[in-house]
């Protein structure tokens, strides 16, 4: 079973209670449930993980490269930031989709700019958690037909 690596950024942890107005009530927990749940709808196998800290998120991009077939990606605030991010997803074979919550572009011009985007097949964003379930159905699809 082919299998894909979710993983998310600084302050994801803290879905719930965050800012609600712009990222929902849900938590990431529920999130993940959501992600699993869909997976098993389409045949795929599901690893989900959270850290608020870069070197972390950059060693699991690496590990990557010999356990997963494909990589979804929320950054949070390291969408924006990061090049060492972005250097790390651009060494991998597998498609990357980047995923946002909340729609970057009707937001602070800071956010408009993704270093994630630079390594990304493609980039899905506004749809709340469903944006995860969106990203997943694409590289579901991406692995299908073998492109
Ligand atoms: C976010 C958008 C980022 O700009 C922000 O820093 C986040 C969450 C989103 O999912 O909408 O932490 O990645």
């Amino acid at each position: 079973m082919q299998k894909i690596l979710i993983i998310n950024g600084p302050n994801l942890n803290m879905l719930g209670t965050r800012e609600p107005e712009i990222y929902g009530s849900e938590t990431l927990q529920d999130i993940e449930k959501k992600c699993k749940e869909y997976a098993v709808a389409v045949g795929l196998t599901i690893d989900f993980m959270q850290s608020n800290n870069e070197g972390d998120l950059i060693t699991a991009i690496q590990d990557s490269i010999k356990t997963h077939h494909g990589l979804l990606i929320n950054a949070g605030a390291y969408t924006h930031t990061s090049i060492a991010l972005m250097d790390a997803l651009l060494a991998l074979k597998i498609p990357v989709i980047e995923v946002h919550l909340s729609n970057i572009f009707r937001r602070e011009p800071f956010r408009h700019d993704s270093y994630i985007s630079k390594a990304a097949k493609g980039v899905i964003c506004g749809f709340g958690s469903d944006s995860y379930i969106l990203a997943l159905q694409a590289v579901a699809d991406i692995l299908k037909r073998g492109k």
